[in-house]
């Protein structure tokens, strides 16, 4: 398959950058703040970012990259016409600085909007889930099995507790009927891991209100590649050059949790 040396290179780089990160947990972490205190950034954000850049630019000179953190500037391109990387060095940097655990790298490839590659790699529990369109998807190595339909009350279903109180999002009240008839609420504080453990079934659904491309690129090829759903909040595509509300779940969950949004 033509995408197969650009995928082994993808997940060859990614077990590099996450020894790296593992080990750099035990080192003193360079926390800076974007726009607040709960909105950071750390030098290993930038330097993730900037390995993948190199490697990217040394073997596929022609591609994009859309990464998080705008290591390479100056690209004039459109996305549904080119090969893009999607990028997010680490996502759940929050953890990556307080728990020094549960952040992941998320690396995704899209060709001419096509998403076709995806890998979410979580360095601490060494757990990689990778899959390339219409090859399955896996978790280090071993083949993920498709997913089954699921239902709310049998559900966990993960959303920021941020989401209840006054936004400009959405009306939070429309959450609490969901709070009452799942499972359980959970929340892990990385979009890419959330969507990585609804595809081997650790949550069942996650809804988020404002995700960014990096967020999600690798997860959307993952989820979509085990039959499960990953649309915005009313059921239409997700938008790879905007930020987007997003709903991931197992098949026909979605349907229901839709409904109270209605
Ligand atoms: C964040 C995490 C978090 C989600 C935020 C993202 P970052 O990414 O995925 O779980 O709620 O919306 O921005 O900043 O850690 O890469
Ligand atoms: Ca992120
Ligand atoms: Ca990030």
């Amino acid at each position: 398959m033509k995408y197969n040396p650009l995928y082994e290179l993808a997940k060859a780089w990614t077990k590099e950058a996450g020894e790296n990160l593992r080990k750099s947990v035990q080192e003193t972490i360079e926390v800076e703040f974007k726009t607040s205190a709960s909105d950071l950034v750390t030098k290993k954000d930038r330097e993730t970012e900037q390995y993948y850049a190199e490697k990217i630019k040394q073997h596929y000179p022609e591609h994009f990259i859309l990464g998080e953190e705008g290591t390479v500037q100056d690209q004039d391109y459109e996305f549904e016409k080119e090969k893009v990387w999607v990028i997010d060095p680490i996502d759940g940097t929050t953890n990556f600085v307080n728990q020094k655990m549960n952040f992941v790298i998320s690396v995704a490839f899209y060709d001419e909007g096509e998403p076709v590659m995806g890998i979410i790699y979580d360095p601490i529990k060494d757990e990689m889930f990778h899959a390339l369109k219409g090859k399955g998807a896996y978790m280090n190595g071993e083949k993920i099995s498709r997913l089954r339909e699921g239902s709310l009350k049998e559900a966990l279903i993960s959303f920021n507790s941020f989401w209840t109180i006054p936004n400009d999002k959405v009306d939070g009240k429309k959450l609490y009927p969901i709070i009452e008839n799942a499972r359980g609420i959970r929340y892990i504080g990385s979009a890419a891991l959330e969507i990585a453990w609804i595809s081997i079934g650790r949550i069942d659904a996650y809804i988020d209100f404002r995700l960014s491309p990096w967020d999600i690129g690798a997860g959307i090829v993952i989820l979509k590649e085990l039959g499960g759903e990953a649309t915005t909040l009313t059921g239409e595509e997700i938008d790879m050059t905007n930020t987007s509300t997003t709903l991931f779940s197992r098949p026909g969950l979605a349907t229901e949790i839709r409904k109270y949004f209605n």
